[in-house]
């Protein structure tokens, strides 16, 4: 059976942290839906289409991998798309009750479905997509936080 899983964030913007996750799953399974929360009551600080785009780009080199942006439940959408896993990262034991609450959430939610949490690389255990945020709307160096090949579009939104 092919393994298809989903990486689900707000990736607002993306950050090399998510890259590194998504980049791994893509290794580990047959393919990778990266699954961008749509949800303006978020208020998020680029659009869902941009964020798409921002993606598109930061993982170009990865053939199984496909950009989506999805909305309502992640357990509804995954049963849809025949989707087997969630794939998150954990950075450290503070993100680990937040997505372990998530996790059950939605475990009850679709018994099918079950959540693996990759290990976050330990260069970017600290990275956030509001940290990002902060540093360069204050206008500091994010040049070590986001793919390179989207830099210079994330700081023209966010200065
Ligand atoms: O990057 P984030 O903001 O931590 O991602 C959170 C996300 C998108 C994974 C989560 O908010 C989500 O799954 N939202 C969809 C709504 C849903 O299914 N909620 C029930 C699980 S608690």
């Amino acid at each position: 059976m092919k393994t298809k899983v989903i990486c689900p964030g707000s990736f607002d913007p993306v950050t090399l942290g998510h890259v590194d996750i998504i980049t791994r799953a893509s290794k580990m399974f047959d393919s990778v839906v990266v699954g961008v929360l749509n949800n303006p009551a978020k208020n998020p600080s680029f659009t869902t289409e941009e964020r798409i785009e921002l993606l598109k780009k930061a993982t170009a080199g990865l053939e199984n991998v496909e950009i989506v942006a999805f909305d309502g439940l992640l357990a509804d959408y995954t049963r849809e798309r025949g989707i087997t896993a969630i794939v998150k990262g954990l950075r450290a034991v503070s993100d680990f009750e937040y997505e372990f609450q998530q996790a059950l959430f939605n475990k009850k939610l679709n018994p099918d479905l079950e959540t693996l949490f990759l290990t976050s690389n330990s260069d970017y255990m600290y990275l956030s997509s509001s940290g990002v945020k902060q540093i360069a709307s204050l206008g500091g160096d994010i040049s070590s936080f986001v793919p390179e090949c989207v830099h210079d579009e994330i700081l023209k939104r966010l200065k």
